[in-house]
């Protein structure tokens, strides 16, 4: 039976942990100290609690780790990876952005665009939707894919895994920018303005994305403005909720990885540079 680790025991780790505990599988979860998690499901009452190890003094080797802490909290688990992987070990970042699977020195990494949604507030985690991880598809992640087939989470193993990754930073790079900026929720799109900023951030985001050789349809920018409209007023994104509780952004891997690539095609992307650098003082 596979040994599944996870380091991270927030939103998605502590998401990725239930849904394997509740299938029955051997499951780790590390965290910063020896301590304790509660996860529900949203509008569900019932909690299940999860014990947390600390990092640093484990010692157990897990065959499959999941690394879900933040993309800056990332540099301070990379010394005790170590401490829980054997050289087989088939490394899952679950992170948002991109380009940051270089940090790790190991043979068997990959980076899932994840779809799972959730929240955590001081030790409680709530659950909202979704439970899908999409990872490039090769021997490893098709392997994960069969052993997790029985559990909630939902591995896709896809060969045009290049064009997800750059949907999931275009869709991010819109809403997370104006929201973080504007310190308001979903309902800043409401504003004429802020909507017409939004949109030309998803054209420039395209643009970087076509130098990348990464084509979509012509109609991208409004079929993800169609899914802005449906968000509900009061949704806020990660960013946003970094910026109102004035934790560290994610800037560097979103929209520093779109703006470097747009920096080394020469292209013209006033939109992203402008936001960027604003971002990039919190
Ligand atoms: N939440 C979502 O809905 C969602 C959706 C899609 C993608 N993502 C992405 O998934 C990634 C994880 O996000 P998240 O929302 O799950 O974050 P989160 O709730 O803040 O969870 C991160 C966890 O990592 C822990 N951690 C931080 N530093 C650590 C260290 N040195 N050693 C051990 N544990 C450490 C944190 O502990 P402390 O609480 O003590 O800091 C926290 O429990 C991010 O890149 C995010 O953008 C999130």
């Amino acid at each position: 039976m596979k040994k599944f680790g996870i380091i991270g025991p927030g939103a998605v780790g502590t998401a990725i942990a239930y849904a394997l505990n509740q299938s029955g599988h051997n499951v780790a979860l590390f965290g910063r100290s020896n301590s304790t998690v509660l996860f529900q499901e949203y509008n569900h009452s019932a909690q299940h609690e999860f014990t947390v190890h600390a990092l640093q003094d484990a010692h157990e080797q897990v065959d499959i780790l999941f690394i879900a802490v933040k993309t800056t909290q990332l540099d301070s688990i990379i010394p005790y990876l170590n401490n829980v992987i054997h050289s087989n070990s088939v490394i899952i970042l679950t992170q948002n952005g991109y380009g940051q699977l270089q940090k790790i020195n190991h043979p068997y990494k990959y980076h899932a665009v994840v779809y799972i949604s959730g929240q955590k507030d001081k030790n409680s985690v709530t659950h909202f939707r979704d439970w899908t991880l999409k990872l490039p598809i090769n021997n490893n992640t098709l392997n994960l894919q069969a052993v997790t087939q029985d559990s909630l989470l939902n591995i896709e193993c896809l060969e045009d895994y290049p064009e997800h990754v750059w949907y999931k930073l275009i869709v991010n790079l819109g809403i997370n920018t104006v929201t973080a900026l504007t310190r308001q929720p979903a309902v800043v799109l409401k504003s004429n303005e802020v909507k017409t900023l939004c949109y030309n951030l998803l054209v420039e985001g395209k643009r970087v994305a076509e130098a990348e050789n990464i084509h979509f349809d012509d109609d991208l920018e409004e079929s993800i403005m169609k899914i802005y409209e449906g968000y509900p007023d009061d949704m806020g994104t990660s960013m946003y909720y970094d910026m109102m509780n004035a934790r560290p952004l994610e800037t560097q891997y979103i929209q520093g990885y779109i703006y470097n690539l747009s920096q080394k095609h020469q292209l013209s992307t006033p939109y992203i540079e402008s936001t960027y650098a604003i971002l990039s003082t919190f």
